[in-house]
């Protein structure tokens, strides 16, 4: 118990710990604040306060305490009591109900078989182990028998409870338990955080698996607690006192203790039920605010997954049925440079246009001359195009068996393609970057992104006019915007 402090200090800091800790789980996981975000935030700040008055009442499982722990110097390992198996894969409806039949035969039974069927998503697996309530340790999936502790990180995803939820429960937590589920960072988070890279000139990651992935694995937990991950868990390895009846249960009961479930899953349905499931989540799977890669199929039963058992590789009682890749192959008839606000020339290819999972696919970008170099893209290749959510479309590989010595090698340009000065590769960076700060494709992005949305918001100067009014000269500073007047505007084509 700590010196000094009075036991009213001690219970309002426990008051308020308890308080933001239901809040958060009104919000993040039943998505039904009872407060206002300004609610929230003063008493997040009234605790922070009494913490900051008090240093003894600091504790690691408060709300305060998401960030702040210094820097590590490397992630210790940890083995996971019980492995974190992977899944067999299914590619069709035959798969699957062959994989019904399976299951039936290993249970020796003729019975209907009820399965979960849940979104598989395209994130990161993590084990987080919670003794009595309090979350202690966060490990990575690593080769599945052991992993790398990445507890600091983990504990900075707001939809990671610290501590469980105790409220209307009927029985007492369990003393110990491993849950496991996928962190992810949203398709809206994510294209905006790779524009910020990007302003920022740093290279942006080529999916959102990627950026959680490198998110999770920083030594700083104040870079990834800028990160937007989440999480949405989806079963447990031991729990200790427990024992339920089915999937659907445990889901359930996980839920009531602060743990965010996808809404999505659906319980206790038929073989044909999960078809029907899959068919509608593959039409849906372009509208949902994350990357889903598949069906994660599940015996429902809990006593029916012990007896079937696993594989050393994967569970006999479940199977991912993963949807068709989002890839075409297509020619690439053009690589055209593009000019950036920065001076950065980025090469962009230019596809016959392709449909690509509903969406006429006829750009990708190539990013820079390395990755060009790195994937060997010719002129007049046949190319593998890919589409993941809403990012840009990329070139996945070439299809060098399809050559005929037709194709020509890409150069980037020595001049600038738009102002004709000099162009140059820094030291240590993959950018090519035009030298002239006053280049009119410069000028033109650097105007553009200042009128836009994300910066001054100006109504109606949109990109045609501010290519007008650049190519005119009426326009080469930001100053310049405010200078312009009917005059000079009434040139201009449809003014
Ligand atoms: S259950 C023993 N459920 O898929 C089975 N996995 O290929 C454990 N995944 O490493 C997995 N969504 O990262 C399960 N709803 C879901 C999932 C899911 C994504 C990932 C998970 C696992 C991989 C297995």
């Amino acid at each position: 118990m700590p010196q000094n402090l009075s036991p009213q200090i001690i219970k309002k800091a426990d008051d308020l710990r308890k308080a933001l800790h239901r809040h958060n789980y009104r919000y993040y996981v039943l998505d039904d604040p009872e407060i206002s975000d300004a609610e929230y935030d003063r008493m997040m700040q009234a605790l922070k306060q009494l913490e900051e008055d008090h240093p003894q009442l600091a504790s690691p499982d408060s709300p305060t305490a998401r960030v702040g722990a210094s820097p590590l110097q490397k992630f210790e390992s940890v083995a996971h009591t019980i492995p974190m198996l992977s899944l067999d894969n299914g590619f069709n409806d035959e798969d699957i109900l062959e994989f019904d039949r399976r299951v039936r035969r290993n249970l020796d039974t003729r019975d209907e078989i009820l399965y979960t069927a849940e979104p598989k998503m395209d994130g990161v697996a993590v084990e987080l182990i919670y003794e009595n309530g309090k979350l202690v340790t966060a490990s990575t999936r690593g080769d599945g028998l052991t992993g790398e502790v990445i507890t600091t990180n983990v504990k900075t995803i707001q939809t990671v409870p610290l501590v469980m939820q105790t409220d209307g429960l009927t029985a007492p937590l369990p003393p110990g338990l491993e849950i496991r589920g996928e962190v992810f960072i949203g398709l809206e988070a994510f294209k905006k955080f790779n524009q910020e890279r990007i302003d920022q000139e740093l290279p942006p990651f080529a999916n959102p698996r990627n950026a959680a992935a490198g998110s999770l694995r920083q030594l700083d937990s104040k870079i990834t607690a800028a990160r937007p991950l989440e999480i949405f868990f989806y079963g447990v390895g031991i729990i200790e006192d427990f024992e339920f009846e089915s999937h659907g249960e445990l889901l359930e009961s996980l839920t009531k203790w602060g743990f965010r479930i996808n809404p999505l899953i659906r319980s206790a349905v038929t073989i044909e039920a999960v078809l029907s499931y899959y068919r509608e989540l593959n039409e849906k799977r372009h509208q949902l605010a994350y990357d889903i890669d598949g069906v994660v199929v599940k015996v429902d039963r809990i006593a029916l997954q012990q007896r079937l058992g696993a594989t050393s590789r994967s569970p006999r009682w479940a199977i991912a049925y993963k949807f068709k890749a989002i890839q075409e192959t297509t020619t690439l008839e053009a690589i055209e440079v593009q000019m950036g606000r920065t001076g950065v020339l980025t090469p962009v290819a230019h596809l016959k246009p392709v449909n690509v999972g509903g969406v006429t696919v006829s750009r990708a970008t190539l990013h820079n001359e390395d990755e060009i170099q790195k994937k060997d893209v010719r002129i007049g290749d046949q190319v593998l195009v890919q589409r993941a959510g809403d990012v840009i479309p990329e070139i996945v590989k070439v299809i060098a068996s399809k050559r005929d010595g037709s194709e020509t090698r890409f150069k980037m340009p020595k001049q600038c393609p738009v102002c004709d000065s000099a162009v140059v590769r820094i030291a240590g960076e993959a950018a090519t970057r035009c030298i002239n700060s006053s280049c009119c494709a410069q000028v033109k992005e650097r105007i553009k992104h200042f009128t836009s949305k994300a910066a001054f918001d100006i109504d109606g100067l949109g990109t045609k006019l501010i290519d007008q009014l650049v190519d005119k000269k009426l326009l080469s500073s930001f100053a310049d915007i405010f200078k312009l007047d009917e005059n000079a505007l009434s040139e201009l084509e449809r003014m």
